[in-house]
């Protein structure tokens, strides 16, 4: 089967590298993918919003399955512009349906999706620019921290977690008024603060059946301690530790059997990854967010650990048929790095060479900012590289990829050094 493939990251190397190991793929297309995805499958530099380009390339080479890696085509409705197309409909799209979507493009439709279906989440009420005073009233009821969150996708900085009432008005007035996240905050969602611990679950759904995927636990903060500012995951660790069968089994009847039942009693086609982000509140399970897709970097821990054949997963989503396979998962932890450029998350240079990518021994490097320059491989994005191991404890799995990491440079090159240091105890 020929495949395309959509994104550039660190997640997308991954689903390539995975993918290829099945029989049953026999070609693989990533747009615009990295250098790491241009070593093993084929890319094509395209813009994935422009469904028209993915439209020629898809019918020039033959493709017979789409998967989407990154949620934005998915919120653009590639799924839908496949599905009308006379031409395209017979051509799986692995993802939701643009009103699937929406549980990662809208916080305010996620919410309501979540209260419909009786699903544990924190309190909350939205507001516009026309109410802001009604939502200076309800920050006054709430107790601090006090978390805003723009309703649309920003990329991942939209959520603001402040101490202050002061302040957190301020902020409701900047996202609203003052358009603080552009279009993303015309509305904002003012939720309950939940203290406890984060927790990210997986699941592959064909819109009826479902398959839970190992859990992860991602690290979204620059720099050691858990300090500094937000990033798109600094590493991860899978299974979580402290997430035990009474926790998953809580967190399946409560959270995921709901939300898939949730897609067919509101009419939602959905054949592709759910993200689930939960926080853990004295050993009940809460939602705090959907993502249509799968997380990066968590994808580098959750799919080496499948040792089934993705593409048969993904031919059996397609087919509504995911309650005739079976997932067979590696019991050993996974572990992932993030190699990052110096000043990540803001202004960093790109164009680094990067050394050392073949003395890396017991570790897989997914790439995830990096390009082929003149036969060279240099850094292209933020994050630049992740890299995952394998271990009997996540301990040992972690020492892996930091030995290997010694082996790597590139000038400004950051990574965190206390991933999983919290979790030793747990
Ligand atoms: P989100 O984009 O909704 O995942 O939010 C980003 C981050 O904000 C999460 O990973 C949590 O650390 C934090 N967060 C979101 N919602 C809440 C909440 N209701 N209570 C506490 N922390 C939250
Ligand atoms: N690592 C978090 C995310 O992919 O959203």
């Amino acid at each position: 089967m020929t495949i395309l493939l959509l994104g550039s990251g660190g997640r997308e190397h991954a689903l390539a590298w995975k993918m290829l190991q099945s029989p049953k793929c026999s070609k693989l297309f990533v747009a615009p993918g990295n250098a790491g995805t241009a070593q093993i499958a084929t890319n094509c530099s395209l813009d994935i919003l422009d469904f028209d380009s993915i439209k020629s390339l898809v019918l020039q080479e033959k493709v017979e399955m789409v998967v989407v890696g990154p949620e934005d085509p998915l919120v653009q409705g590639i799924y839908d512009f496949f599905k009308n197309d006379e031409t395209l409909k017979n051509i799986p799209v692995i993802g939701p349906s643009k009103v699937g979507a929406q549980l990662e493009g809208s916080k305010e439709f996620a919410k309501e999706f979540l209260i419909r279906h009786h699903i544990p989440t924190a309190a909350y009420d939205s507001f516009t620019a026309a109410t802001v005073e009604k939502g200076y009233e309800f920050l006054e009821t709430l107790q601090p921290p006090y978390v805003l969150k723009a309703d649309g996708l920003a990329a991942g900085k939209g959520v603001l977690i402040i101490q202050d009432l002061a302040e957190a008005k301020e902020e409701l007035r900047n996202m609203l008024v003052h358009a603080k996240f552009g279009k993303a905050s015309k509305k904002v969602v003012i939720e309950e603060f939940l203290d406890g611990i984060e927790l990210s679950c997986f699941v592959l759904t064909d819109g009826k059946n479902y398959k839970m995927l190992p859990t992860a636990k991602d690290y979204k903060r620059i720099g050691e301690g858990d300090t500094g500012l937000n990033t798109g995951g600094m590493g991860a660790i899978s299974p979580v530790p402290f997430a035990d069968a009474i926790l998953l089994e809580k967190i399946e009847t409560r959270i995921v059997k709901p939300t898939i039942e949730g897609f067919q009693k509101d009419g939602i086609e959905y054949k592709g990854f759910v993200f689930i982000g939960l926080i853990i509140v004295k050993g009940e399970p809460i939602v705090i967010e959907y993502n249509v897709r799968m997380g990066d970097p968590e994808t580098e821990v959750v799919i080496p650990r499948l040792k089934s054949d993705l593409v048969e997963l993904f031919q059996a989503v397609a087919d509504e048929k995911l309650d005739e396979v079976t997932l067979d998962i590696d019991e050993r932890s996974a572990t992932t790095i993030m190699v990052v450029s110096g000043g990540y998350p803001e202004d960093y240079e790109k164009g680094k060479v990067i050394l050392g990518i073949e003395k890396v021994a017991d570790s897989i490097v997914f790439h995830a900012g990096t390009k082929l320059e003149n036969g060279q491989v240099v850094s292209n994005g933020g994050r630049v590289l992740a890299v995952t191991s394998f271990g009997e404890n996540f301990q040992e799995a972690i020492k892996k990829s930091y030995q290997n990491i010694d082996k790597l440079h590139f000038d400004k090159m950051y990574f965190r050094k206390d991933i999983g240091k919290d979790l030793d105890n747990s």
